[in-house]
């Protein structure tokens, strides 16, 4: 056997020797890997509806009594959204719809839950498992292993065999989105297509300029150099319906500025009176109104995410996400010297979205 020269040592047992100390990590060789005894799963109890029938029927009715009792609550929350319509913006409507089309949205998805648990609790298969950890891969066995497992569950849950339960776990779960269908069809318009809506305003032509939010009509006098003008269309405050959709799409700033700052293309020189220039005040990124005019910069900041228009550039964006200007509303005065508009906007209020129709 191979000797060390100086020490005389065996250099075969010192190399083993070497390894074994290797193996141990010197920073974790003080730690009892496994202090604790696994004590094991404890004592399985039966439940009262694996020894007793009658207390297994009386869960399966309770079960599917649950399924169905959502199915009711889906049904109610489509009757109750037609049985208490809000048609005339009356508060009352709206806390009455809410409160019953919120009832029957409750009633339908606690039914499917707590159906689903009791299930699970009282009926499928409670034995108790040691599930070991093993590689990932998809061999022919494995698979069929995982497709004994569906099997198994299917067996044990009871899912093909209860066919009342799961009939009508399958017909709650239908149900319960049609709550939503109806309440997400209600926002569109009734009779009618709602595209042309989003492209017309209330603007027309000799439609006079007021005040927001009296309805006041606005003389070109009265708006003084730097001055800005929260404005709507007169008549809107009169309207006895759809007055807030009108406004989200007509509501307009109003501002005065020297004639010479202004900066209009061509086919656009007339759409501004003596320096004064009506924009749309909703924001072309998402809609926010753009409320904030900065006098010494001609610059108009909408405070949502910060967007900014140049004014004495036909509101072009020179800041922040929005993409397009805001669209100007051409303006003139009347006999009487009440501004005016001169047609409907050019383009679509709103977000650029709108656009691509
Ligand atoms: S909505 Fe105006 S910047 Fe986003």
């Amino acid at each position: 056997m191979a000797q060390d020269e100086k020490s005389g040592t065996d250099i075969a047992a010192a190399g083993s020797s070497h390894a074994e100390h290797e193996l141990v990590n010197a920073g974790t060789a003080v730690i009892d890997p496994d202090p604790f005894e696994n004590p094991g799963f404890p004592p399985h109890r039966h439940r009262v509806t694996d020894e007793n029938p009658k207390r297994e029927k009386r869960a399966q009715r309770t079960v599917y009594t649950l399924f169905y009792l959502s199915i009711v609550g889906s049904i109610w929350a489509v009757a109750a959204y037609m049985l208490f319509p809000i048609e005339s913006g009356d508060p009352t409507d709206i806390r009455l719809n809410n409160m019953f089309f919120g009832i029957g949205c409750a009633l339908a998805l606690l039914a499917i839950g707590f159906g689903a648990v009791h299930w699970a609790k009282s009926l499928m298969s409670d034995v108790e498992q040691v599930d070991e950890r093993h590689e990932i891969g998809g061999s022919p066995e494995t698979q069929a292993a995982a497709a004994k497992v569906f099997a198994d569950a299917d067996e044990e849950s009871g899912f093909s065999r209860r066919s009342v339960i799961r009939n009508s776990l399958i017909g709650a779960l239908l149900a319960f989105p049609l709550p939503a269908v109806v309440a997400f069809r209600g926002l569109a318009p009734q009779d009618q297509i709602p595209v042309p809506l989003l492209y017309h305003t209330m603007w027309r032509k000799g439609t006079r300029l007021a005040l927001d939010p009296s309805g006041a009509p606005i003389k070109a006098s009265d708006v003084t150099m730097g001055s800005a003008f929260h404005v709507i269309p007169e008549g809107l405050a009169e309207l006895e319906h759809g007055k807030l959709e009108e406004k989200a799409k007509a509501a307009v700033l109003l501002m005065r500025l020297d004639p010479n700052d202004l900066h209009p293309s061509p086919g656009r020189e007339d759409w501004a009176y003596d320096g004064i220039v009506a924009y749309s005040k909703i924001c072309t990124h998402v809609g926010c109104p753009v409320a904030l005019y900065e006098q010494h910069t001609h610059h108009l900041l909408c405070p949502c995410h910060q967007s900014q228009f140049d004014i004495t550039h036909e509101a072009a964006v020179i800041f922040g996400p929005a993409k397009r200007p805001l669209p100007q509303l051409p303006i003139t005065v009347d006999d009487e010297g009440y501004l005016v508009a001169r047609s409907d906007f050019t383009e679509p209020v709103g977000p650029s979205f709108w656009e691509r129709h």
